[in-house]
């Protein structure tokens, strides 16, 4: 029996096949805007860079091993027919010292080479940068907060993340329930937000690059609303954003000037109220909590069968100490029970004021 090998014009044929193979995976991914949203950070940009070094990478190698084995079979089939005596099966050999030591060192040393520019992206993406603007982003099933504490040490509260354009901020994620986590495809960068207060605080940092609107997605399965849990993300001018910050802060400072419904409206959109209980605003109203829509005054069945009215009394107790009167029909332990330390007196009237005047 002969070795067969492949003659230096097939060699030459693989190898053209195994570039155009390597071009067409490589560039149909990272050309492609579905699979790769636009890069909207400085740390996207350094991501991507090293996300595109290891695709090149695995097109290769993924290249060279499906192109030289379907050339093999092919051309096996070809040049000694498929007999069923095996005698078209070329020779068998074992061991080859020399291509072994070659196929060891090679793979060793790019892996090598990959952790080092994995270490240095890392670090890079990572990197702190003096005076950042700090936001605290507390999740909550199933909504997102943004504060920023101004100065003065007023909280300025948003249920949309403002950013300013090429301003490094860190972001101090926090949850007040079950691990969530934070991540805007197009900054690339994830993060979880985790229960057990300031010790469990995680700081996230990303520098936008790019002005427009994102959105923010809870990436950590947390409930029957964790596909919801969304919020808006506005990377404005710089000068936009400073004039954003100073009326917003001068609001924070001032407390709330309207009404006490309008205030409470207010409050009840920033801590995320509004994500589990139904107003005749709402969108799409959800039905995780029970409806604010004709409650006030109503009479309400509560989970042990008996009722009670819907007052100002009951519901300021509903909001401080929610699984005391549980709502028949919904479950205890989905408000969160906190209240008491995140909203002040004040607020918790108004909010209590919005809801009775949304009496039909
Ligand atoms: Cu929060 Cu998923």
């Amino acid at each position: 029996m002969k070795r067969f090998f492949l003659k230096v014009g097939e060699y030459i044929l693989v190898a053209l096949l195994v570039v155009a193979s390597t071009w067409w995976l490589g560039t149909s991914v990272l050309t492609n805007e579905v699979l790769l949203p636009p890069q909207a950070s400085e740390q996207a940009v350094i991501i991507d860079e090293l996300f595109g070094t290891h695709w090149w990478l695995i097109s290769f190698f993924f290249s060279l091993i499906v192109v030289f084995m379907l050339y093999s079979i092919v051309r096996s089939a070809v040049v000694h027919g498929l007999k069923p005596d095996h005698s078209g099966f070329g020779d068998f050999f074992e061991g080859n010292t020399r291509l072994e030591v070659v196929w060891t060192i090679i793979p060793l040393g790019l892996v090598l080479w990959l952790a080092y520019t994995g270490a240095v992206s890392l670090g890079n993406v990572e990197r702190r940068y003096a005076g950042p603007l700090e936001i605290r982003v507390i999740g909550a099933q199933w909504n997102w907060r943004f504060e920023y504490i101004t100065e003065s040490g007023d909280v300025i509260v948003s249920d949309v993340l403002r950013l300013a354009k090429d301003r490094p901020t860190e972001l101090l994620l926090q949850s007040t329930d079950v691990i969530h986590s934070f991540w805007v495809p197009e900054f690339r960068v994830k993060q979880d937000a985790l229960p057990g207060g300031e010790e469990f605080v995680r700081v996230l940092r990303i520098t936008p690059n790019e002005l427009g609107e994102y959105e923010l997605l809870c990436a950590e399965l947390c409930g029957t609303e964790h596909y919801n849990m969304r919020a808006g993300v506005v990377v404005m001018a710089e000068t936009e954003f400073d004039a954003w910050y100073a009326a917003a802060a001068e609001e924070a400072a001032a407390g709330c000037t309207l009404s006490a419904e309008e205030c409470g409206l207010k409050w009840a959109t920033q801590y995320g109220c509004l994500s589990c209980h139904a107003v005749p605003t709402s969108v799409v109203p959800p039905t995780v909590g029970p409806t604010w829509v004709g409650l006030a005054n109503s009479t309400v069945t509560l989970a042990d069968g008996s009722t009670t009215i819907a007052d100002a009394s009951y519901l300021t107790k509903s909001i401080l100490t929610p699984n005391a009167q549980i709502h028949s029909g919904y479950q205890p332990n989905i408000m969160p029970q906190n209240f008491s330390e995140i909203l002040t007196e004040d607020q918790i009237n108004q909010i209590v004021a919005f809801i009775l005047s949304l009496d039909n």
